[in-house]
């Protein structure tokens, strides 16, 4: 098992470790860039990038646990976004986050088996007065109701990847 871990190098992480002359210290930066090109974190990124800076494996996995930007996982093609928020909550996320569970047929923070999408819960899009709040794909929207996150989410099934 340790030779199989030691052979994982991802050359993309090492450039972007390259470009930052290998310090330590630019190791958010370096995740982060990573993440950017890859979408997710893999294991080759990670052990590559804890080689590069000389910093042990446990370290570098505790940094990318701490924050909840880093993917350790691909993310899913589509990405849907509901905001779970007070605001939001006094005019139904609640029920409506309940309802893209059932419809997906997955949990808030999980992806559909064939990775088309992602479903995740966020803390206010800035968009109270107009809840319940969603951003699919980037693109904020207002005043959601089931029957439109269902057109949404044929949509997005039916959509090219
Ligand atoms: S509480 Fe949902 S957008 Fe602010």
């Amino acid at each position: 098992m340790t030779a199989l871990i030691n052979n994982l190098h991802h050359e993309g992480a090492r450039e972007v470790c390259r470009a930052h002359n290998d310090r330590p210290d630019a190791l958010l930066e370096i995740l982060h860039e990573t993440q950017k090109a890859d979408g997710h974190l893999s294991d080759e990124a990670l052990v590559t990038i804890a080689d590069a800076l000389n910093i042990s494996r446990a370290d570098i996995h505790g940094v990318v646990s701490f924050y909840h930007d880093y993917r350790r996982e691909e993310p899913a093609q589509h990405q849907i976004q509901l905001c779970r928020a007070e605001a939001c909550q006094a005019v139904g996320s609640e029920a409506l986050a309940a309802h893209a569970e059932k419809k997906l047929d997955v949990a808030t923070g999980e992806k559909t088996a064939d990775n088309k999408i992602g479903l995740s819960a966020v803390y206010c899009l800035g968009n109270c007065a107009l809840g319940p709040a969603a951003m699919i794909d980037g693109k904020l929207i207002g005043r959601m109701t089931p029957e439109r996150l269902d057109v949404l989410i044929a949509k997005l099934m039916g959509a090219p990847s």
